[in-house]
Order: C-alpha cells, then sequence, then structure tokens
C-alpha cells in the first residue's frame, strides 16, 4: 500500500471511494435509497487541494485509489472532514494510517481539540475514532421537509426580532462573518464560507438585533441549509425562520438541514417547519466543545 498526498487527477477515484463506501455501510445498515452521485464530483475536493493540499492524503493500491482523508485547522481545532476506504480494503490498518498523515500534516501548528462527524451506527468508524480519544460528545441529524411544509410554518408568525442584510459583496462581508463566527464560537471561520458563497452560490444573510452583529446563515440554491450561527441562542429560533425565508423563496422541493440533537432551537423549529430525521450522525472531539445551542453545521465535513 502506498500513501501520497492527493492530485487533481485523483479526484474521481476519490469521489467513486466516498460514494462506494458510503453506500455500503448504509445498505448494511437499512440506510440505502439510491446510488451516491460520483459524477460530478463534489467541487469540495478541488477546493480542499486549492486550499489545504498537505492534508489531502489518499492510499493507493497497484495504480488505485483504495482510500483518502482530509482534515482542517479552526484556529487549534483540527477537524477531520473525511475519511473512506473502499470495502474490500477496510479492517486493514489503512484507515488508521491515513488518519495518522492527515494528524501529521499539522504538526507544526499548536492543536488543542480533536473533532470530527460519522455515521452514528457505524461501529468500525466509532471505535477507530475513540482508539485517538475523539468521544461521541453530541448527536447530529440529517433531515430534511418539504417546501410546502416549510412554507407553513412560516405563515404563523411573521418574526421580526432581527434586522438582516443579505450578503453582496463577499470579500466585504467576510471579515464581518469570521467576527460572528468567534463570537457564537470562539473559533474563526476559516474558508468555508468563501466555499459555500463562491463555489455552491449560497445566498448569505447576516443577522443584527438593534444594530449588534448576532450571526449568519447560508442557503444553498437546492434548499440545503447552513451553517447557521448565532452568538446567543435567543437568536436562533428568529435567525432559523428568516433562514428558511430564503430556502422557501429558493423554490427548491425539499429543505434539509443538518443538525445538533440537543440544539432546543433546532428541534423545536424543524418540528414547526414539518422536517423529518433521514440520518443520524455523532459528533466526537478530543475535549468538550462549542455550544450547539447556537450553530447548525453545513456537513459532516464543512462547518
Ligand atoms: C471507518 C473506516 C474509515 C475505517 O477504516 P479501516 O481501514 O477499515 O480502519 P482500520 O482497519 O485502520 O481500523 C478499524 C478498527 O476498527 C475495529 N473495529 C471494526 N469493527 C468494530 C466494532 N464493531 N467494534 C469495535 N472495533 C471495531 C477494527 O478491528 C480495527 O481495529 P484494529 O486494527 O485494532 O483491529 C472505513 O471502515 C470506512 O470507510 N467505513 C465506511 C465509511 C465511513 O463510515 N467512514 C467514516 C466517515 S467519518
Amino acid at each position: 500500500m502506498d500513501y501520497r498526498h492527493a492530485k487533481v487527477s485523483d479526484i474521481p477515484e476519490v469521489a467513486k471511494v466516498f460514494a462506494t463506501a458510503i453506500d455500503d455501510i448504509d445498505r448494511k445498515h437499512g440506510f440505502y435509497e439510491k446510488p451516491t452521485l460520483s459524477s460530478p464530483p463534489s467541487p469540495q475536493y478541488a477546493f480542499w487541494l486549492k486550499k489545504n493540499p498537505g492534508a489531502f492524503w489518499v492510499a493507493e493500491d497497484r495504480g488505485q485509489v483504495v482510500g483518502y482523508t482530509f482534515s482542517f485547522l479552526r484556529g487549534s481545532l483540527w477537524f477531520l472532514a473525511d475519511l473512506f476506504i473502499l470495502p474490500e480494503h477496510q479492517g486493514k490498518g489503512i484507515g488508521g494510517t491515513l488518519i495518522k498523515k492527515t494528524l501529521g500534516s499539522w504538526r507544526e501548528r499548536r492543536i488543542t481539540n480533536r473533532a470530527l462527524i460519522t455515521p452514528a451506527f457505524n461501529r468500525a468508524s466509532v471505535s477507530l475514532y475513540m482508539r485517538y480519544e475523539m468521544l461521541p460528545r453530541q448527536p447530529v441529524y440529517f433531515a430534511s421537509a418539504t417546501r410546502e411544509a416549510v412554507e407553513r410554518g412560516l405563515q404563523d408568525k411573521g418574526v421580526k426580532e432581527l434586522e438582516v442584510e443579505e450578503v453582496k459583496n463577499f470579500r466585504a462581508a467576510s471579515p464581518i462573518l469570521d467576527k460572528a463566527h468567534k463570537l457564537a464560537l470562539g473559533i474563526p471561520s476559516g474558508w468555508h464560507n468563501e466555499f459555500f458563497f463562491e463555489v455552491l452560490r449560497s445566498r448569505c444573510l447576516i443577522f443584527r438585533k438593534r444594530g449588534r452583529l448576532e450571526g449568519y446563515s447560508f442557503v444553498r440554491p437546492n434548499g440545503r441549509l447552513g451553517p447557521l450561527v448565532v452568538r446567543s441562542a435567543s437568536s436562533f429560533a428568529p435567525a432559523f425562520d428568516l433562514t428558511m425565508q430564503a430556502a422557501v423563496e429558493s423554490k427548491a422541493e425539499k429543505v434539509m438541514m443538518f443538525f445538533p440533537g440537543t440544539n432546543r432551537g433546532a428541534v423545536r423549529m424543524g418540528m414547526k417547519h414539518g422536517f423529518r430525521i433521514d440520518y443520524p450522525l455523532l459528533f466526537l472531539s478530543s475535549r468538550p466543545m462549542g455550544d450547539f445551542e447556537n450553530y447548525l453545521f453545513y456537513s459532516p465535513g464543512l462547518m
């Protein structure tokens, strides 16, 4: 087995490893619905190579990519974004070796916490991460609702507790988003907002309360929302409603979110807007972190 940094030409194979491994584990646990598309590959892979090429590793067996991993740093928080191995190559130590490689890529940097999100039902991944002292801290759920259900939820009341500004110029807004992120979570927002805005073409809303910066959210044209970041839990519900309004305007068939199970605002608002849980995951970290009442993730690999 060879371990090396990923290259642009690996991206189609990396996307296939992801699709094969996730479909396999979903099938084994009754969560499989339809094949995961690997072509065209998610644009996140090319973005990772642009931003942190040193932390993107592949495992190669006789010229074939059989596994890959990527991690990023947010301040002193290390986050394992992806780790996937082809089913026939699992259980042979490749996953463990790739974790060491991508963690080692950051050895010059100060790391005070390590975290990731993994399917809650994957015994192999949960136990592998526990060996690296990353322990389950928070259940996280993918959930979705029809646009009609979300729209009905919006009709109950017109929330005007927050002022909202839509970002048109990302460069100008970027320091404001970063400030809101630090106020909410105590860590910088990194390059992910650039990806949401410039690659995924998500709408970005900034929230203020009587002129004071409260947070921000993103909504993709396909109805996927997140991250949603607010500095105080009391702003979560109004920020969520304003984000739902933007999701409804997208005209996407479904609205999708990825919420921490202990976020009371997300649970309450999710019920109001008709969300149903699709997929259970777990957030693991080496130390307790984050105020999950103030936050909705975008995905298991992008915060
Ligand atoms: C999770 C995954 C990345 C691990 O990679 P891998 O190459 O199979 O992992 P390794 O062989 O290095 O280690 C797996 C360890 O888990 C252990 N394990 C497997 N099933 C287990 C169980 N039910 N309970 C406890 N430990 C278990 C293995 O025995 C092995 O430990 P060992 O080397 O001490 O015996 C890989 O299985 C995979 O891609 N799974 C599907 C996709 C996925 O869920 N990825 C994680 C997304 S974050």
